[in-house]
């Protein structure tokens, strides 16, 4: 009974932040796959969504399965050996997320800049978006293999940061208290079908169809 007692206890943690199997499903985007051309092409758009994100999503779901079985059977290494697939395949889930609503056809207000606070913090901390856009370029260009480069917002310091993650860490993983504004998936998945190995082209083009409503609306509600 002691024991019993103490294994409940020593489980506990993982149970108590554990809230039950609540799986993930592929968000629907809010434009077609071809709206974003000639930027990003319609053939990208659907493989990057329907097949990758969608592979994050059953594997993270899978990954949560497993983590229930073993949170029920009190099996600690079998919970510790699912941390690495949860945060690859749950990061990747939560950081396609925000890549899609970052994302807007030029029609619906894609590539226009930033208008409001975040226009202003921008020129603040980085005296231009131009300049901005050149640092996030070169960073998301140095990312070695596969990542991301993000303009995220520090809430305890009330600043703007440009920060890249390897894998699909997501920006959180960088500083608790780092809000994403805006991600830029740069794994080759994301460009290579049309911009082949030139992954500068892509960074470049990119910013005609960013969403700097969203990066905006995220900003004011975070830092108002
Ligand atoms: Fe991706």
């Amino acid at each position: 009974m002691a024991l019993r007692a103490v294994v409940k206890k020593a489980t506990s943690p993982i149970g108590v932040g554990y809230r039950g199997l609540q799986t993930v499903a592929l968000p629907d985007l809010s434009y077609d796959y071809g709206a974003l051309e000639p930027a990003i092409s319609g053939e990208i758009m659907q493989i990057h969504h329907q097949k990758h994100h969608q592979t994050y999503i059953s594997n993270y779901n899978k990954a949560l399965d497993q983590l229930h079985d073993a949170t029920q059977k009190g099996d600690a290494n079998s919970v510790v050996k699912l941390q690495s697939a949860i945060k690859f395949n749950g990061g990747g889930h939560v950081n396609h997320s925000i890549f899609w609503k970052n994302l807007a056809p030029t029609r619906e207000g894609g590539g226009e800049p930033p208008k409001g606070s975040l226009g202003g913090a921008i020129e603040t901390h980085f005296a231009s978006l131009e300049a901005l856009i050149q640092k996030m370029n070169a960073e998301g260009a140095a990312v070695q293999g596969s990542g991301w480069v993000w303009l995220g917002l520090d809430k305890e310091l009330k600043r703007l940061v440009v920060e890249t993650t390897s894998n699909q860490d997501p920006l959180v993983t960088k500083g608790a208290s780092l809000v994403p504004l805006l991600g830029i998936d740069v794994w080759e998945h994301a460009y290579y079908l049309q911009y082949k190995n030139v992954r500068p082209d892509y960074l470049k083009n990119v910013w005609k169809v960013m969403n700097w409503k969203y990066a905006s609306d995220v900003y004011e509600k975070e830092c108002p």
